[in-house]
């Protein structure tokens, strides 16, 4: 819980936009209706837009009829209103960062924490750091001074670096928190949770017993109002070299001596610098790329466009616990459901002393992390079918948080991860080195893409599960991706 005795101001840059709306107010609304805000709280939007402090309150007021996914309460709102006030102001100009820095320090009167959120467009990050740091506001001589930075984090490998070097001379890097929304979901906190909390899977977690590993990310949505952002970056930069990596992170990492935030990144930097990086000449082999049909037809999209809306990728892991296993990693927009999974499949028994069907080989065993929808675990085992000789099928044994938790129970990514960076956690938040990494293993993809038009760019029908090519992708090794559905795994 955040001191709560001494001032804290949260200053969101950008205010006017999506993201304040849609996911900030709600999860801070949230959280200080559970009480776990800091009483002496202010919040202040700043943005280029001319609002009052009351229509701001109003504008926000609606966005939480719109998206907040919990009952409002008037009364609530009411109390939580007035911590909330508006600047206006122009990010490239040093007096609006000087006024505001008066006004905060007006309300704060002494000694005060600071949190500063860039919910603004990269290309803005450096201006904001350094004029931030030009008006002394990040000086930490009387309370912290934490900056969460939003995704993407760069554009490619040097970009990211520049931008960390350009920070890293305003900021400490115990100051900076890389946000990447999947962190803060609960059932990927989870995968943690299962794998080091609990003695039975460990034993298993490696090359002697897994066969492969398949992380999708499936979206159902199409890039819609986001295209002009989106026409420019495509599925790697937008889904795998944060959200993608993270998940695979977490299932591939060593165990941490402990939660702390160092502790965890520096073994999830260990997986990532272990991952063999794809090179020029396997990029034909070893990703797919491809398009929804229609993709070209949208505002915003450049008519040739040849931006991939779809990707999948065959990672190998250099080391003890994972040579020899690929991870398969796919994700897209305008897909058959949205759909987020890791699926473990476990090696086959060596020898079988039932009859099979001929043809029919033994189905391995699988553990399913159902991180989206109906968030969970699934164990699948071979179990006899009743009244026959030796037949058997396939049966799940589940976990499903809203039975256990209820529904309730799963808050906002965001809501975890305001407080963390108000509490000084770091644990869930990319640093430098892990982000620089992952864009060291997406970074050559990207350029070979561009560089040798290779592999093609395949096109799918939205609503299917992607390029045929994706299944080749697989096939070629004698796997197959597994689908979702509402009960059970299925091949498609
Ligand atoms: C964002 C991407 O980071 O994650 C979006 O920019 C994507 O393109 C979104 O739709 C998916 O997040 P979630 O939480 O809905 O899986």
């Amino acid at each position: 819980m955040p001191n709560n005795d001494i001032p804290t101001s949260i200053v969101i840059f950008g205010a006017s936009g999506d993201l304040t709306r849609r996911k900030l107010i709600p999860s801070l609304f949230n959280l200080f209706r559970k009480g776990r805000l800091p009483k002496r709280l202010h919040i202040v939007g700043f943005g280029g837009t001319p609002f009052e402090d009351d229509q701001f309150q109003v504008h926000l007021r609606e966005g939480l009829d719109q998206f907040a996914p919990y009952e409002f309460k008037e009364e609530e709102w009411r109390a939580f209103a007035p911590h909330i006030s508006y600047h206006q102001g122009h990010y490239d100009v040093k007096s609006d960062f000087e006024k505001l820095d008066a006004d905060l320090s007006a309300r704060e009167s002494g000694t005060a924490n600071r949190l500063y959120y860039l919910a603004i467009p990269p290309s803005l990050f450096p201006e904001i750091i350094g004029l931030l740091g030009e008006t002394g506001q990040v000086r930490e001589d009387s309370g912290w001074r934490h900056v969460v930075i939003e995704k993407p984090f760069g554009t490619d490998l040097e970009s990211a670096r520049a931008l960390n070097v350009q920070i890293h001379q305003v900021l400490g890097e115990d100051q900076i928190y890389r946000i990447d929304h999947y962190l803060g979901k609960e059932t990927v906190q989870n995968i943690l949770m299962f794998r080091f909390a609990n003695t039975i899977f460990e034993p298993l977690w490696n090359r002697n017993y897994i066969d492969h590993v398949q992380i999708t990310v499936a979206e159902k949505v199409d890039v819609g109002h986001r295209a002009g952002y989106y026409d420019g970056v495509g599925v790697l930069r937008d889904m795998f070299q944060n959200h993608l990596m993270q998940l695979l992170t977490l299932v591939a990492m060593e165990p941490p001596a402990s939660f702390d935030a160092d502790a965890l990144r520096n073994e999830k930097v260990k997986v990532l610098r272990a991952i063999d990086p794809i090179t020029p000449d396997e990029v034909a082999s070893e990703t797919v790329r491809a398009q929804y049909c229609g993709y070209c037809e949208t505002e915003g999209v450049a008519p040739d466009s040849i931006t991939p809306t779809y990707a999948a990728l065959r990672f190998v892991i250099d080391n003890w616990r994972w040579k020899g296993v690929p991870f398969y990693l796919r994700s897209g927009k305008a897909l058959a459901e949205k759909l987020t999974q890791i699926i473990i499949q476990f090696k086959e028994p060596p020898h079988t002393m039932f009859p099979l069907p001929p043809g029919k080989q033994m189905t391995p065993d699988m553990l399913v992390l159902y991180l989206h929808p109906d968030e969970g675990i699934h164990l699948r085992f071979e179990a006899k079918v009743p009244d026959t000789v030796a037949e058997m099928r396939s049966v799940d044994m589940e976990f499903h948080y809203a039975d256990s938790f209820g529904l309730t129970a799963i808050p906002e990514a965001y809501e975890r991860l305001l407080l963390d960076a108000l509490q000084g956690d770091a644990a869930l938040f990319t640093r430098a080195d892990e982000v620089e990494t992952a864009w060291g293993l997406i970074d050559p993809i990207i350029h070979a893409w561009e560089q040798t038009n290779e592999p093609p760019l395949a096109s799918y029908d939205p609503g299917t599960w992607g390029p045929p090519a994706a299944d080749e992708l697989l096939a070629r090794d004698g796997r197959a991706w597994l689908y979702g559905s509402d009960e059970h795994i299925h091949k498609k």
